[in-house]
Parts: C-alpha cells; sequence; structure tokens
C-alpha cells in the first residue's frame, strides 16, 4: 500500500463489476467504502495492519478505539472469536443483520490486533444489505469498517455523504443508495460471563433480551477507555449545536420534528416520521441532521422521540448529539 492518499476518490454504482474492483483494492491494501443496512463502513483488510493504520489515520479516531470486523456468515466469525451457546443463539437470531458481538479473540488469529486496539476480545458482524455480502464474498477474509466518517461525526447513510466526510481520502466509494436501518448496530458483549449492551442500535433491546434474557448494564467508563464510541460523550455530531425536548423552533433555529406536528406551533423544518414510526425515523435520523447542519440556521431543535424500541438508539445518537464537544478527534 502507497502511504500516498489516493488523488481522486471515485464513486459508483456497486454493480458486480465494482464490487470486483472494490476486492482488489481491499488486497492491495486501500480503503473502500461500501453500505451495509445500518450505515456505510470504511473498509480495510482486517489482516493487514497497515491498511487498518490507514482507517485510524483517515477517520482521525483515537487508536484505543477498536473497530467492528465484518465477516460473510457465522463460520467467518468462529474462525476469530471463540464461540459460545449464546453467541450461537444470537447469530441465529440476527444474523446476517445488525447486530455486532464482542467475543473473546480467538488465540492465534490472524486478525491485525490494531483492529481490536490491542484488547483481547474482537466486534464481529455479518451484515445482511447485498453489497456488503458480495464484497465480503468477493473478498473472500475478514473487512474492518468502521462508520465512514470522521471521528466523533454524524455517521454516513449514503455515498455522497461518504463523499462529504472522506474524499479524496478513500479510493473507491460503492454506491448502493440510502442504507435502510440507517442507526448504527447494536453492540452486545457476547461473552459467556457476561450479557451487557455496549451500544443500543438498528436492533432494539427487547427484541434481544427475548432471545436471550435480560440484559446487563453497561459498566462504567474506564479511565475514559471507550467500551464502544458511545463511551465518547460527544459523538454523531454535526457542527451546530443540538437543543433537545423542544416543542417549538426559536430564531435562527431549525425543528426537527418527530410525530404529527401541533397545528398552530411552528412547521416542523425536517420531520423524522409525521406517523410516529421509530424505523422511519431512525432511517432520516443522520441525514436529516446534515441537512439542517447549515446556515441561516444556528441550531438544531429536535422535538422528543419515545424511548422504547428504536427510540432506544435514536435517543443515544441525540443525547451524544448535543453532549458538549470534547477533543475526540
Ligand atoms: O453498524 C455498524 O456497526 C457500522 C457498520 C459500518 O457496520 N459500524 C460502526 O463502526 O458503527 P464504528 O467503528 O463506528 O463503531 C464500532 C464500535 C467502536 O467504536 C468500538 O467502541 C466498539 O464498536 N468496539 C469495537 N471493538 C470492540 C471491542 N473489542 N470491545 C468493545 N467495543 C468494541
Ligand atoms: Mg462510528
Amino acid at each position: 500500500m502507497s502511504n500516498e492518499k489516493p488523488a481522486k476518490t471515485e464513486i459508483v454504482p456497486a454493480d458486480p463489476n465494482a464490487v470486483a474492483r472494490a476486492a482488489t483494492l481491499l488486497g492491495q491494501g486501500e480503503l473502500v467504502a461500501f453500505p451495509t443496512e445500518t450505515v456505510y463502513g470504511l473498509g480495510a483488510d482486517a489482516m493487514n495492519d497497515r491498511a487498518v493504520a490507514q482507517v485510524f489515520a483517515v477517520k482521525r479516531r483515537p487508536r484505543f478505539n477498536p473497530l467492528i470486523i465484518h465477516v460473510g456468515d457465522r463460520a467467518g466469525a468462529q474462525r476469530l472469536g471463540l464461540w459460545n451457546e449464546r453467541a450461537e443463539r444470537l447469530a441465529r437470531a440476527f444474523w446476517p443483520g445488525a447486530l455486532t458481538l464482542i467475543l473473546s479473540r480467538r488465540p492465534g488469529c490472524a486478525l491485525s490486533l490494531l483492529a481490536s486496539a490491542g484488547l483481547d476480545s474482537v466486534a464481529l458482524r455479518v451484515p445482511a444489505h447485498p453489497v456488503a455480502q458480495a464484497l465480503l464474498q468477493a473478498f473472500g477474509g475478514p473487512i474492518a469498517a468502521p462508520s465512514a466518517n470522521r471521528s466523533g461525526r454524524v455517521s454516513p447513510t449514503t455515498a455522497a455523504h461518504v463523499a462529504q466526510e472522506l474524499r479524496n481520502a478513500v479510493a473507491l466509494i460503492l454506491d448502493g443508495g440510502r442504507c435502510p436501518v440507517g442507526l448504527e448496530s447494536t453492540i452486545v458483549d457476547g461473552r459467556p460471563e457476561r450479557a451487557v449492551l455496549l451500544r443500543p442500535g438498528g436492533i432494539p433491546r427487547a427484541a434481544i433480551e427475548a432471545v436471550i434474557g435480560p440484559l446487563g448494564q453497561r459498566p462504567p467508563e474506564d479511565g475514559g477507555r471507550p467500551r464502544a464510541p458511545g463511551g465518547l460523550e460527544s459523538h454523531y455530531a454535526p457542527g451546530l449545536p443540538l437543543r433537545l425536548h423542544a416543542t417549538a423552533a426559536r430564531a435562527d433555529e431549525a425543528l426537527l420534528a418527530f410525530g404529527p406536528v401541533v397545528p398552530g406551533g411552528a412547521g416542523a423544518t425536517l420531520n423524522l416520521s409525521p406517523t410516529g414510526d421509530l424505523a422511519e425515523a431512525g432511517a432520516n435520523l443522520f441525514a436529516f441532521l446534515r441537512a439542517l447542519d447549515r446556515p441561516p440556521f444556528k441550531a438544531i431543535a429536535v422535538m422528543t422521540i419515545p424511548d422504547d424500541g428504536l427510540g432506544e438508539a435514536i435517543n443515544d445518537r441525540l443525547a451524544r448529539a448535543a453532549a458538549p464537544r470534547l477533543a475526540v478527534d
């Protein structure tokens, strides 16, 4: 892999030829952005330390924050993580799909140590998106892929968002349209001694608890080292400040609404879901935050979103987007 950044990023429709080219680039140690059902990923060969190092550099991501490893199927995950009964049940229920499992790293596995930030655990996911699946098939090995945004910023749900974030820092962007879920995967610590929700995401807590019983509380942060991205207080942040639980926009604010807007109230600048559908709101969230993050607005006022189902993940992202901006980059 050359250390120079590619001069120009190509954005191409994710047809079979483009997928084959993306797989070749990955094999050469280059970075490729690709769609998943949750958000776009910034992919690198997970066995190649230099390619993985490039992911951290391009995202300006702290090296203590490990990456999710994408594999094509359960067998691929079993080669990298120590499998157990609970992992089996979760994988059967939710893979392929928006679930990431933290497992103990299989001793001697060839995964880049940098990808898992030197931890003895590994984050594994089998994505459902057909383009992600095709890329994994064509590449034939695990792909390390965080969300394709600069560290601390809003995750991309279209190829154009990726280009806004990473233009000229990635060789190729596979354009697979809008990500249908729009929220990152739910991260569950699946090691035998614990079953803990580390990050709410595209699969609601209740769906997971229906399969494996109650999930434990997330442990407190350990000296600032994040156990999941939620561990960084400010995250998923647009440039403008956010004001939560708004009922109407003030002067200079954009209103991000949810549900039927009361007649006579200030009109919504954008509405996450006029019918109050949380799946629709999740799919729209990041795209709408980006769309409102511009002049003449000076802040984004967000209406209250119910906390059930996917609302837990939506509210998690909103709270972090509204948090004081610490230097995470
Ligand atoms: O939906 C998703 O999960 C997307 C798509 C591209 O798959 N990926 C994604 O990656 O959101 P990222 O890097 O933005 O967030 C993954 C988070 C990391 O920030 C990290 O904190 C957590 O997963 N993670 C990774 N490995 C871990 C580990 N061994 N233990 C605990 N947390 C881990
Ligand atoms: Mg991310």
